[in-house]
């Protein structure tokens, strides 16, 4: 992964590098092949992809699969008793195997790590997560489905998120990782490719198979590009007019928002 910046004044990547660098080494990005790349057409200007992708707000009704493994579409209103002592259980599990593997949860309660930060004007986070008890990859059924990645030794690794502004965001498993790279091509329109990345070595046909990991992320990107489409032409009607964010399931799109808005000011 190279980031470029055009700016005249480019952010500091040093930061950068230090905190995704040191989560990301255990993935081995740097040892790693394109399973398989997708490109899409999205109707939506490339901000509402964004707003769609900060907020889980969506993802009970929308993302049936996502939400079988992962713990951040609840939020602070909705997180039960049982939900609290599941992911604090996962979280304990997770941390006591992976002590000894140099890895470490960053993220340890629902709802979605803070991004972006707009009073720090951060452009960029990761951080890794745990999974649902019984998940070690985001697939369909949540098991390994490819070669562990980098110097991963065990499968139960979570996951790990990188996010950058303003065009990129990484979901990696123990032995794939998902980067969605965005492209604005016009008010209404955004180029999405999505990647999915393998260890170098992993042979497709004997170690993975295609139709194992594709359709996790394939599914949640395409029920959320369609939303995004929905989201667009909502905004289109002459009868559009921007409701409140809730504080509890809407706070990265407040975020985003709030961080566009003094990259404006900025410029
Ligand atoms: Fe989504």
């Amino acid at each position: 992964m190279i980031f470029v910046s055009l700016s005249e004044q480019p952010p500091n990547f040093d930061d950068a590098d230090e905190q995704i660098g040191t989560l990301a080494a255990p993935q081995g990005m740097e040892r790693a092949k394109v399973a398989k790349m997708i490109d899409y057409d999205v109707a939506s200007n490339w901000k509402l992809v964004w707003e769609n992708n900060r907020e889980c707000y969506h993802c009970n009704v929308n993302h049936p699969q996502y939400i079988k493994s992962n713990f951040d579409h609840y939020n602070a209103d909705d997180t039960t008793k049982q939900i609290k002592n599941e992911i604090e259980a996962a979280t304990e599990r997770s941390e006591k195997k992976w002590a000894t593997s140099g890895l470490a949860i960053t993220h340890t309660m629902t709802g979605m790590a803070q991004f972006p930060d707009a009073d720090r004007d951060l452009w960029y986070a990761a951080n890794r997560t745990a999974l649902v008890d019984g998940y070690v990859s985001e697939t369909m059924e949540g098991q390994q489905a490819a070669p562990l990645m980098g110097g991963y030794e065990d499968a139960d690794v979570g996951t790990l998120r990188i996010r950058t502004m303003p065009n990129f965001w990484n979901h990696s498993s123990c032995d794939h990782a998902v980067s969605t790279r965005l492209l604005p091509a016009g008010p209404q329109q955004t180029k999405v490719r999505v990647i999915w990345l393998v260890d170098e070595n992993a042979v497709e046909g004997s170690d993975y198979n295609l139709e194992d990991i594709l359709p996790f992320w394939q599914l949640t990107s395409e029920q959320d590009w369609e939303l995004c489409e929905r989201a667009q032409r909502g905004a289109n009607s002459s009868r559009y007019q921007p409701g409140p964010y809730s504080t509890y399931k809407e706070y990265n799109v407040d975020g985003f928002v709030r961080w566009y808005l003094q990259q404006l000011i900025e410029e």
